[in-house]
């Protein structure tokens, strides 16, 4: 059995680097700037919303077999501690230019101007890096597109110069004169390295903070069991913002990263997706792209691609918000939760699993492994909406996803989940019984709208009032049967 280690290790900017102690609770963003004297990595929101701090980041999964591919991917550094970055390669914009030799997307954004007070040009710096190396990853060397490049930086925020004279940077960029950061960060041996050190389990202790990483799911339970003030932090995009903002302390932190199995997606049964504990939003978007186009669209309205980058499907399930916007979708596809606790496994149905605002059915010591769900067949409709203030990463004021299948026995299969709309996200069963098997008509519409008012209790706040959603709810679903209410 590998030994066990009391330290963290990553590569930053090419070198290894060995973390033991207090610091490996510090965010990651702290240490590069008050620790390692890399100033370059700005921090502006501390909450993962401006994209100043990001930095590029490879994870050599350790997966059955082997290889996962090297991408180095854009992230905030900012709510991530750097016990996280465990196994990790870290690139900073510190490292990019050679010399007195600007790198190419540096260059471009001085070039064309694209920098003022240049708080954030950093962030907008290393994004752009993230773009060129998922290019040079493709092998795509062609010009870059305006609307590329804004996907790209949608996870950036600049308050003084305008997005115009950066997005021109972007477009300016001539891939073909961009070394690979893999090419030049990235090396054999430190792969070899990396790899030995995920093989290797962390027990992490010092002052207040305590970070351990077990190998097995077992060795997992059982910490959680012993230990009932630990957190598991996957990627901490919401834990390492209350922690920023002093709303908790991350002290006892549970990581899953070391376990193989987490990461891993595969079909199973007839034609349903599971998906590990700790495939990210980006994987899971990839792999959804054509056998669920519906849930890849809607991957692109939520969440920067830094966040997206080290976020997870789990998270977003076991975060329990009302108004997560995975759970409606997943609520609409039949979703089981895998659970693993001291006494073994178990399977939750999606639909049973949300008990109350922000409770589980989770036992102690139980934590998430994978989600699964239907993957829908040919035929079937589904469609996701989600309504916010802005169209893109905001959080919603109701999402909805709806599913059925049209057929001579009128509506069969039908599933209706809203978030923002309860204290939990909700499945609407009764008004799903009163449209099943019938054929639509006005009079069938108006009573399903009548038991939708009956099953949802929204609540005022910030983002619309409850009358507000409640006008939602109602557009929402007789668009879904006015697009979609036909037989194909
Ligand atoms: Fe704003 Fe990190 S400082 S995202
Ligand atoms: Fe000042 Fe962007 S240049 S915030």
């Amino acid at each position: 059995m590998a030994p066990l280690r009391n330290h963290i290790v990553f590569y930053l900017n090419g070198k290894c680097h060995e973390v033991a102690g207090e610091r490996a609770g510090w965010m990651l963003a702290d240490y590069l700037r008050y620790d390692r004297g890399l100033t370059g990595t700005k921090i502006v929101c501390a909450e993962g919303d401006c994209g100043a701090c990001t930095v590029l980041r490879h994870f050599p999964r350790p997966l059955r077999g082997g290889q996962g591919g090297v991408a180095f991917l854009p992230m905030n550094a900012c709510i991530a501690t750097v016990a996280q970055m465990d196994g990790s390669s870290i690139i900073t914009v510190d490292a990019l230019a050679e010399g007195e030799k600007l790198s190419p997307p540096q260059r471009s954004m001085m070039e064309c101007h694209g920098s003022q007070c240049g708080f954030c040009t950093p962030g907008f710096v290393m994004a752009l890096t993230g773009l060129v190396e998922k290019r040079l990853r493709r092998k795509d060397r062609g010009p870059v597109s305006a609307q590329e490049a804004k996907n790209a930086l949608t996870g950036n925020l600049c308050r003084c110069t305008g997005y115009q004279p950066i997005v021109d940077a972007a477009t300016a960029l001539d891939i073909k004169q961009c070394a690979s950061v893999e090419e030049r960060f990235w090396s054999l041996a430190q792969e070899r390295d990396l790899r030995k050190v995920l093989s290797s389990p962390v027990a992490l202790e010092a002052g207040e903070f305590s970070f351990y990483a077990p190998r097995t799911l077992k060795e997992a339970a059982a910490y959680l069991k012993r230990h009932r003030d630990a957190r598991i932090l996957s990627a901490g995009t919401d834990l390492g913002v209350a922690h920023n903002k002093r709303k908790l302390r991350l002290t006892r932190v549970v990581s899953l990263h070391l376990i193989g199995a987490l990461h891993e997606m595969k079909k199973t049964g007839k034609s349903r997706l599971k998906v590990g504990a700790r495939v990210t939003l980006t994987e899971l978007r990839q792999a959804v792209k054509s056998s669920v186009p519906e849930f890849a669209r809607f991957l692109d309205l939520f969440a920067s691609p830094q966040i997206k980058n080290v976020a997870t499907l789990a998270g977003n399930v076991g975060n329990a918000s009302p108004i997560a916007d995975t759970p409606p979708f997943l609520l609409a596809a039949n979703a089981t939760v895998h659970l693993q606790g001291p006494r073994g496994k178990r399977l939750v149905a999606l639909d049973q699993f949300y008990v109350a605002y922000r409770k589980t059915a989770m036992k102690v010591g139980e934590f998430i492994t994978a989600i699964e769900f239907d993957v829908p067949r040919p035929g079937e409709r589904l469609a996701l909406y989600k309504i916010s203030q802005r169209k893109d990463l905001d959080i919603s004021a109701v999402n909805a996803a709806f599913r059925a299948t049209w057929g001579k026995k009128g509506i069969t299969n039908l599933r209706i989940a809203f978030g923002g709309v309860a204290a939990t996200p909700l499945r609407l069963k009764k008004t799903e019984r009163v449209l099943q098997g019938k054929a639509l008509s006005a009079e069938t519409l108006a009573l399903a709208v009548a038991t939708m008012h009956n099953e949802v209790t929204p609540l005022s706040d910030l983002r619309g009032s409850a009358a507000f959603r409640r006008v939602l709810c109602e557009s929402l679903l007789l668009k879904f049967f006015h697009e979609h209410g036909e037989a194909p």
